[in-house]
């Protein structure tokens, strides 16, 4: 397609915007709020799709006024992007206000229903609020709680004005926990007010695997069990755990990232198509994909499962530190920082096709990618070319990030006189068709969220089905008991930081006959 015609149909296409609303964020004084939230918002706010009905309140426990709250605000959005004009960030950080208070006390919540009274009419905002609760996972409830005491939300209010609520990840730490908490929150509000937030599904590469499936009907027929062999996707990251080990030793990388974003990148690979691109009926053939998913075999969760824990190594020439040696990481933890898990989806269309997936820390580099990988010709008549060697199988696969696009291997004549096939590549790449500019992955989720939209949200049942998968085996991950030095049956294994994980990892394909492939 010609670049004028390509720009005619984005032009053609509607600028999604929300409408007026007050967007309250809980754990203001926090990491994510500083590096994500605030930067989204200011992006929402700078292309026009929030307007000047809008305004922000951070709560947090810290005593801050409205202008120490503002340079805050500031200095996050040049950390993000330091080429902004200064005058733009000042008009965003005017919108700015503040509110301090304990999470579990009802003061706080009442200064914070005046302030919100008070903003609503000074913005025109209609009452409408988003609460996004950014804490630790401990508060969730008693922030809803809170809000539903104190008059902030009231169950059902999901228009004129509308009160809806952002949870962050992890929503529980298994299904009970899960469950408890979605009875908590529903006591105060209901289900559609309720956004389940898992970033991944912010990202555009990640919502692209539905319309390139659905809006190109060529792959379709050979989108199964007849021609798929299997399935990959890999969440490869360089970075450790960071300043989070408080978080991350009691949970993992199981729970960190399998429970939400590797299954809802496998579900998005792997749903049926629904009806139409709305919220109920894309997230009914979600949950479905959840629930077809094969229960791991307790007794043998070694043949299906890996975990591994990143030891010292080296990482673009920098000597990194083991798992065991970081801060607040216990010199003996059993805390996974690697996952690889095969599974089965037992349905027609997945019917004996594996879906290999793997997640680690301190691994060689950031590489988040799906790969379909097609069968081989069924019968090879280029024997002559690589013979014996049959034609290597198609492979499509997904960059979700750092580079963002797809690309599709095919087989192709060698030119010359010798009869030779090699593989190629067609590739497609969103910064050479639509430039750099992407946005950031939690600027589209909370746009939906003002607009009420929860196509890109967990619902209740799908969060329960991805739970009563992973619970059975983390219950007996949570047993584990480590030593400092030696790797005892039940301990993962350690890794080199900086290269892809463990053997065992690489082995669950291997046996197979298969191999993990970084494109
Ligand atoms: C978060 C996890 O949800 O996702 C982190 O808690 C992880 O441990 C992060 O580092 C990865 O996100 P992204 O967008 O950088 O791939």
């Amino acid at each position: 397609m010609e670049s004028n015609e390509r720009s005619k149909n984005v032009e053609a296409c509607e600028l999604v915007t929300g409408g007026g609303c007050g967007y309250v964020i809980f754990g203001a004084s926090g990491d994510l709020t500083q590096r994500k939230l605030l930067p989204s918002v200011f992006s929402l706010y700078r292309s026009k799709r929030v307007g000047e009905e809008f305004f922000i309140i951070g709560f947090a426990r810290s005593t801050m006024d409205d202008d120490a709250f503002r340079d805050r605000v500031k200095k996050s959005i040049r950390h993000a992007d330091n080429s902004i004009p200064e005058d733009e960030i000042t008009s965003f950080a005017d919108k700015c206000f503040y509110v301090s208070g304990s999470y579990d006390l009802s003061d706080g919540y009442q200064r914070l229903k005046e302030k919100t009274k008070e903003l609503a009419t000074r913005f025109a905002t209609s009452g409408n609020l988003v609460f996004h609760i950014a804490t630790p996972p401990p508060l969730y409830a008693v922030i809803v709680a809170e809000l539903g005491k104190n008059g902030l939300v009231k169950r059902h209010q999901n228009d004129h004005p509308f009160h809806r609520v952002i949870v962050e990840k992890p929503f529980g730490r298994d299904l009970e926990s899960a469950d408890r908490l979605n009875t908590d929150l529903l006591e105060h509000i209901s289900d559609d007010q309720i956004y389940r937030i898992d970033h991944y599904l912010g990202k555009e590469t990640v919502q692209n695997i539905l319309m390139f499936r659905f809006a190109n009907p060529i792959f379709e027929p050979a989108w199964n069990c007849a021609h798929i062999d299997h399935v990959q996707i890999t969440v490869a990251e360089s970075l450790g755990v960071e300043h989070r080990a408080g978080y991350f030793e009691p949970a993992g990388l199981l729970r960190d990232m399998f429970q939400n974003h590797m299954l809802q990148l496998a579900a998005l690979v792997g749903m049926e198509p629904p009806v139409s691109f709305d919220s109920e009926n894309v997230r009914d053939e979600n949950v479905k994909f959840m629930k077809s998913i094969r229960p791991f075999d307790l007794k043998n969760l070694d043949a299906q499962l890996v975990r591994g824990q990143y030891g010292e190594g080296l990482i673009a020439e920098n000597r990194i530190k083991g798992y065991r040696e970081e801060e607040g990481v216990a010199p003996t933890s059993c805390t996974e920082t690697y996952f690889a898990m095969k599974m089965f989806v037992d349905n027609w269309r997945w019917k004996g096709v594996p879906f290999y997936l793997r997640a680690g820390k301190r691994l060689e580099k950031k590489l988040t990618q799906i790969a379909l990988v097609f069968k081989k010709a069924p019968h090879c008549m280029f024997s002559q070319a690589n013979a014996p060697v049959a034609p290597a199988p198609n492979v499509l696969i997904f960059d979700i990030q750092p580079k963002q696009g797809l690309s599709l291997s095919c087989q192709a004549k060698v030119p010359g006189a010798k009869m030779c096939l090699t593989t190629m590549q067609m590739d497609f790449n969103y910064r050479d068709v639509f430039g750099s500019e992407m946005d950031e992955d939690y600027s589209t989720l909370i746009l939906d969220c003002i607009r009420g939209d929860q196509t890109l949200f967990w619902r209740k049942d799908g969060v329960e089905a991805s739970w009563r998968l992973l619970t059975p085996v983390l219950r007996d991950y949570d047993t584990c008991t480590a030593t400092k030095k030696t790797t005892a049956p039940d301990t993962p294994e350690i890794y080199s930081a900086g290269g892809w994980g463990p053997a065992a990892g690489d082995h669950l394909l291997e046996k197979d006959g298969r191999q993990w492939i970084v494109a």
